[in-house]
Formats: C-alpha cells, structure tokens, sequence
C-alpha cells in the first residue's frame, strides 16, 4: 500500500507536526499499530488522502504540536437515549446487591415520561461527552420504550447522531407484560418491528436469564433479519448461556458482552466473522470477572472494545477507561486493546472505512494531549483528547492555530 491514495478534488487540512501518528495498518509504518514518526495526515473531503513529513502544506491547518494523533474510536454498543438516573442502584451493588436485568424497567418508566425534546438534549449532552473522549462513531440502541411508539420516537432521536441505530425491543420485558414472555416476543416481532424497522439498521436482543432465552431471541432477530436489519446479541453477560452460539448461528455482526465464555464458545467465534465485543465497564460497574481476552485474541477471534453507555450497568463515555481495564484486567496489550476500540468496534459495525488513518479511511481523527498512545493507559481517568475532528471537522477541542 503506498501512503496516497487519489489525487486530491477539494479543500486540503493538514494536520501538521504530529509526534507519533497510529495509522492502524502495519504496512505503513511500525509494529502492529503501523506507528509513523514527525509526519503530516492530509485530509480532503472528509477522508485522508496522504500521510507526508512535517511541513506539508494544506489550505487549513492544524498544528499538533508534537502530540500523538489516533484514529477516533468506534463505540459499537451504547444505549444513549434514555432519561433518568440509577445512581441509587449502583451504589447498592458496591455495598454488595446483584445486577439485575429488570432494574432496566426503571429507565423504561423515566424515558417514557420524558419528551422528545428532553430526549434529544439528553443525547446531545452524551454524545458531546462522547466526543470530547475521543469517540467518533457511535452505535445506539433503544431498549428503554419498549411500545411500539416509544421504541420507534427513541431510534427516532438516536438516528440524528448515527445511522448504526439498534431496535432493542426485547430488552426486558416490560410491566404491562408480566407473566406474559411470549406474547411481548411477538408483539415485539410484529407491531414493534413495524414501527422501530424504518428507524434502524441492526436488530439486537438480551439473551439471558431474566430477559429472553435463546428461541425468544432467535425469533426476534429472524424477524428483524427478514426486514434487511443486521443482527447483534447481548450474550453471556451475567452467566453462561446459549447467546454466543445463537450469534454465531444467526451470522450476527457481534456478540456483545461475552463476560463467560468457555473453549465452545471460543471456537465458534473463530470459525465465524462475528465480532467478540467485550464491555469492560460493565463488568466493572456490576462486579463481575472481567473475560481473559488473551484466550479469544489467541483463538483468531476478532475482538472489538466498547462503552455500553447506560444508567444501568455501566454509565460511562470513557473508551480510555475500557482500554485501560482491557490492559489491566483482561490481559490485552495496549496495542490490542488501541485497535479493539478503533478497528474492532468498526468490523463490529461492518465499517471497514473507519478505525484507521490510512489513505482511504475517513478522516476521524483523535490529537492526544501526550507523546504516546500508551498514555491512555499509563494515566488512567486523566482526560487526554486534546481535539477529536469527524470527518475532517473539529467536534472538540481548542480553534486551530495557523
Ligand atoms: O448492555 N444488558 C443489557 N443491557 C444493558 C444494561 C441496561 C440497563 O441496566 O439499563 C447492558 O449492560
């Protein structure tokens, strides 16, 4: 691969003087993270065209000082539209509760009450938050609705900031079903998928006990496949269940969570292209083990990294928080765990154009306030995005220098 990709049409930034450039694609550089020295990333129209040395020259500017520059990290599983707050339940779980599936019912009744408006100002708040973390794309799921017109206003608001919008209709099952699993599936299957379809692009369900089992999800996510809706899973969160072997079996483009896993599990993923999408916030915030990531990345399995913002098991929008736990408690190198949150979360959402800075890729680009990218784990919870551009726009940060 040569470092330009088509000869430039329209307006040209450099981004100038960066100390240490992760381009993501070994060929162009060192090591895994394919590292490039005292370059210059040339962006036009959104997409990076050329890597060159310090000094190129560009109709805008934006001097990076020396910093480190990453690829903006690919959140694929967040649950952003909700209202309310479940502060009270985390900190019984620190006094020792479990995490419960049914707890999710709380944020139901508040995001029903709320507005639209509140919705999306809501969502806004969290995704500016988002970004001034360094995330670029992000994936959002309903989940908190779970009526047919709740559902479908919730994609609604997610579908203003991100076209990887999820119906989460099976959830949980809601109060006004109680009793009743079967007969919420097919609502789910049929009213809800009626109305939620238009407004996304996956189809996702919680396998596991307390939420649905492997048939209910099996069902939900066929019917959403037969409406041209990928499918995700939320498997093996809070035991060992049948989720990841369904994922496989339904070609899911990700099995998210994967907290229990055992040689079975592994072997499908390997033999599969679904992505193991690993929460470590999660585990984190409900006190569960962390996975050994080492095994699955041993096994060939691709592995993606990602928030799951929510009020319930994990609110936080700090993917530097998730590599730092993967680097620490999940036994992956920093490098792994740089690209599960760049390019694993983009193969998670079937985006082979984000994840990376390469001739080619779009240019999401992240300026880290540090020589290395191993600081996002050597200084954990110090915030370090120094500026986060989406396409070649500045969505965070301080005005460019010339
Ligand atoms: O991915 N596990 C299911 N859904 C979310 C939690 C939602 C909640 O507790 O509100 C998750 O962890």
């Amino acid at each position: 691969m040569t470092d330009r990709a088509d000869p430039p049409a329209g307006r040209s930034l450099v981004i100038d003087d960066i100390g240490l450039l992760v381009t993501n694609e070994p060929a162009l550089g060192d090591g895994p993270l394919g590292v490039r020295r005292n370059v210059a990333l040339v962006v036009v129209d959104g997409d990076v065209i050329s890597i060159e040395p310090t000094g190129a020259i560009g109709d805008d500017r934006i001097d990076a000082g020396g910093r480190c520059v990453i690829p903006g990290f690919v959140d694929s599983h967040t649950h952003l539209v909700f209202a309310g707050d479940r502060g009270d339940e985390f900190v019984a779980r620190m006094a020792g509760a479990p995490y419960q599936a049914g707890g999710i019912r709380t944020t139901v009744d508040a995001t029903r009450r709320a507005s639209d408006d509140e919705l999306r100002a809501l969502t806004t708040a969290r995704r500016a938050e988002a970004e001034r973390a360094g995330i670029t794309t992000v994936e959002i799921k309903s989940g908190y609705g779970l009526t047919a017109s709740h559902e479908a206003r919730c994609l609604h608001v997610a579908e203003g900031f991100t076209p990887h919008t999820t119906f989460l209709g099976a959830h949980v099952v809601p109060a006004e079903f109680e009793g009743r699993t079967d007969d919420y599936v097919h609502h789910v299957c049929t009213e809800m998928l009626d109305a939620a379809a238009p407004h996304a692009r996956w189809i996702d369900a919680f396998c596991e006990v307390g939420a649905f089992d492997a048939d209910q999800c099996r069902a939900v996510l066929q019917a959403g496949m037969a409406r041209g809706l990928g499918g995700r899973l939320h498997a093996n969160q809070l035991g060992h269940g049948p989720g990841v072997q369904l994922a496989v079996e339904l070609g899911c483009a990700s099995a998210d969570h994967c907290t229990y896993l055992d040689d079975d599990d592994i072997e499908a993923l390997a033999s599969s292209d679904t992505v193991a999408t690993f929460l470590p916030a999660a585990d984190f915030s409900t006190r569960q083990p962390y996975p050994d990531a080492r095994r699955v990345l041993e096994a060939g399995v691709t592995v993606a990294l990602a928030t799951n913002c929510n009020p319930g098991s994990s609110y936080t929008t700090s993917m530097s928080f998730c590599i730092a736990l993967a680097v620490r408690d999940m036994r992956m190198t920093i490098e792994e765990a740089i690209i599960a949150a760049t390019v694993g979360g983009a193969a998670a959402l079937r985006r082979p154009d984000l994840g990376a800075l390469r001739p080619g890729s779009r240019a999401d680009v992240v300026v880290l306030d540090a020589p290395s990218y191993t600081h996002l784990v050597y200084r954990p919870g110090v915030p370090l995005v120094h500026r986060t551009l989406v396409g070649g726009e500045q969505v965070h940060g301080p005005p460019a220098a010339r």
